[in-house]
C-alpha cells in the first residue's frame, strides 16, 4: 500500500518537481502541500498522512513544529529536507528522531523511507484527536496497535536507494504506563513507607510468566530518603541524568550561536520542549535493589545539586520514563507544591494522597484536593489513604470522607499504625519481605491490588487515557 506524504515547504517550485517525480511512485504519494503552518495542522487531520517531509517555512523553526506535529499525532514519520549548509543541523535532527535528507531531493530517498515506515494513516483515522487552535492536542497517546517493534528499531531497507540518513534513536511507541504518584501534603505522614512498600509489592507480581518491571523515583530533590529506606547507594541519582540533559541543551544552545550562560530559562524551556530523550538510557541513571529487582532513581546526594534540577529537567524525565519499558513507576513526592510534585501529580495515572487522622494533616488535604479541583484535576484518578490508624480515632472514615466532599462510593484506604515500620525503615527491609503475615501488609496489598489489579496469566490492565490535562499542565505550570 502507498504512504501517503504530506510535504510541509513553502518553496512550491521544488515541491511541483518532486511531485512529478514521484506521480508513478509505487510506494509514495503526495497527499498534500502546505505551505503555511495553519494549513499544515489542518491536513495533518483531513488527509491523514504516515509520513511529512518538512521542507523550510519562514514562518518557524522544524524542530519546534516536528514536536508540536508529534505530540499530536505521535505516530508519524518526519523527515527534514536540508540543503548543504542545513546540514549542520543533522544531529539535531537525529536526536530529536527525525531523517534527514539531503536537497535537491532524490526521490529514491523518499521512497525508500516509506518503505521501511509504518503505515498510519488509517489507524491515526480512528483516533479522536483534536487540535485545539493554540495546537494544544485532547489525545497525547498513539493508537495501542502501532507497531512499537518498528518504532524502536527501524529495519534497514533491502534496497539500494541512494544514501539516506538515519536517525539514531526513532520516537518510541506512546504506550501508555502506569505511574502512580504518591503524594501528602504534610510531612512524615508516611508518603515514602508507603511508596518503598507498594514499588516493593509491585516488583513481586506477575504478568504472563514475567515479574512486573518497576521503577522508583524520588521527587522529594533536596530531601528525599528513598534509597535509604533500602539500604541502597545515592549515585547514581536524578542528578546525574540532568547533567546529562544540560550538555545536549547547552550544545543546542551553542549550535544556534548564543552563550549558554545569557540564555534565560523560557529559552531552556523552549530547547527542552524540542528534544526528546532516548528510555534506553535511562539505566545509566538508576540502582537496582536486588533482592526484588525493584529500580531506584534517586534522589541527588548534595542538596546545592537539588537546587540545579529545573522544570524542564523535570517535564523531560517524566516524558522519557512514560516511554520506558517499566510497567509501573512509583513516584515519592516531597510535602510541597513545587514543579516537582505539581508535575508529578499531573503526570501521574493514578495519585495515592496519603494523610494521618490527624486535623492539620486533614486540613491540608482537604486544601490541596481544593486546588486540585480547581485546576479540574480528574478527582477518579486520586485515592485517599489514611495512615498510622490507631484502633481508636477522633474521626472515622466516614468522617474524613465527608470533610473532604468525596462521593460516598469513593473508598478511603487505610493502613494501620504498626510498631514493624520503624524496624522496617531502620533496618532497609520493606514490611513486604517480611515472612508471615501482619495488617500493616495486608493494608499496603489491598491499596496496590486497588490502584492496579494483576492478574498473573495476562497481560498489564491499560493504563487509563490521560485526556485532556496535559494542556492545561502546560498553562498551569509556564503560562
Ligand atoms: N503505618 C505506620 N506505622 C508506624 N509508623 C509509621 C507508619 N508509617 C510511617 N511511620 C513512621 O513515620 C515516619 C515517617 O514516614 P515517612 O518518612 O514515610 O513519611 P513521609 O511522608 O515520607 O515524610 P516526608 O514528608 O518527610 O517525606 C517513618 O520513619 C516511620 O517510622
Ligand atoms: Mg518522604
Amino acid at each position: 500500500m502507498k504512504k501517503n506524504l504530506l510535504i510541509v515547504d513553502d518553496d512550491i517550485q521544488s515541491v511541483n518537481v518532486l511531485r512529478q517525480q514521484l506521480a508513478t511512485s509505487q510506494w509514495l504519494a503526495i497527499g498534500g502541500h502546505a505551505t503555511k503552518v495553519e494549513e499544515a495542522w489542518k491536513m495533518l487531520q483531513s488527509i491523514r498522512p504516515d509520513m511529512v517531509l518538512l521542507g523550510g517555512i519562514k514562518e518557524t523553526e522544524r524542530g519546534v513544529l516536528c514536536q508540536q506535529f508529534r505530540l499530536a499525532h505521535p505516530h508519524l514519520s518526519f523527515i527534514a529536507a536540508c540543503t548543504s549548509q542545513e546540514l549542520i543541523w543533522e544531529p539535531f535532527f537525529r536526536n530529536l528522531g527525525i531523517w534527514v535528507v539531503a536537497k535537491p531531493i532524490q526521490p529514491g530517498q523518499l521512497e525508500a523511507l516509506a518503505m521501511i515506515s509504518p503505515n498510519v494513516g488509517a489507524t491515526a483515522a480512528a483516533a479522536p484527536l483534536t487540535v485545539q487552535p493554540d495546537g494544544m492536542v485532547s489525545l497525547l497517546s498513539a493508537p495501542s496497535h502501532f507497531p512499537s517493534s518498528v518504532s524502536e528499531s527501524p529495519v534497514q531497507p533491502e534496497y539500494h536507494a541512494p544514501p539516506v540518513i538515519q536517525p539514531s534513536s526513532f520516537p518510541t511507541s506512546q504506550k501508555a504506563k502506569h505511574l502512580i504518584t504518591v503524594y501528602g501534603p504534610k510531612g512524615g505522614v508516611g508518603k515514602t513507607f508507603i511508596s518503598r512498600e507498594l514499588a516493593i509489592f509491585f516488583s513481586m507480581q506477575k504478568i504472563e510468566g514475567r515479574s512486573l518491571r518497576v521503577l522508583a523515583v524520588d521527587f522529594n530533590l533536596d530531601l528525599g530518603t528513598f534509597a535509604t529506606t533500602l539500604n541502597l547507594p545515592r549515585s547514581p541519582n536524578i542528578y546525574s541524568w540532568v547533567q546529562e540533559i544540560d550538555n545536549q541543551l547547552q550544545a543546542m544552545a551553542k549550535g544556534q550561536g548564543k552563550d549558554p550562560l545569557l540564555v534565560r530559562n523560557e529559552e531552556w524551556q523552549e530547547y527542552a520542549s524540542s528534544i526528546t530523550l532516548s528510555p534506553h538510557d535511562i539505566s545509566k541513571y538508576i540502582v537496582s535493589h536486588t533482592e526484588t529487582g525493584l529500580d531506584v532513581l534517586t534522589s541527588p546526594r548534595d542538596i546545592r545539586h537539588s537546587f540545579e534540577i529545573r522544570d524542564y529537567h523535570l517535564y523531560l524525565i517524566l516524558e522519557t520514563l512514560k516511554h520506558s519499558h517499566y510497567d509501573v513507576i512509583l513516584v515519592d513526592t516531597a510535602p510541597d507544591t513545587t514543579d516537582a510534585t505539581i508535575q508529578a501529580l499531573f503526570f501521574a495515572e493514578q495519585v495515592v494522597m496519603v494523610g494521618n487522622p490527624v486535623v492539620d494533616s486533614i486540613e491540608n488535604i482537604q486544601r490541596l484536593l481544593k486546588l486540585l479541583r480547581e485546576a479540574e484535576y480528574p478527582e477518579t484518578r486520586i485515592q485517599v489513604c489514611m495512615n498510622r490508624l490507631q484502633r481508636k480515632e477522633m474521626f472515622t472514615l466516614d468522617e474524613i470522607r465527608a470533610y473532604f466532599q468525596l462521593h460516598p462510593s469513593k473508598k478511603i484506604f487505610s493502613i494501620p499504625d504498626d510498631a514493624q515500620v520503624k524496624k522496617s525503615i531502620n533496618s532497609g527491609i520493606p514490611v513486604m519481605l517480611h515472612p508471615g503475615r501482619s495488617s500493616a501488609k495486608e493494608a499496603i496489598e489491598t491499596l496496590g491490588k486497588a490502584l492496579l489489579p494483576v492478574d498473573s496469566d495476562k497481560a498489564l490492565p491499560k493504563a487509563q487515557s490521560k485526556g485532556k490535562e496535559r494542556p492545561a499542565l502546560f498553562r498551569w505550570l509556564w503560562g
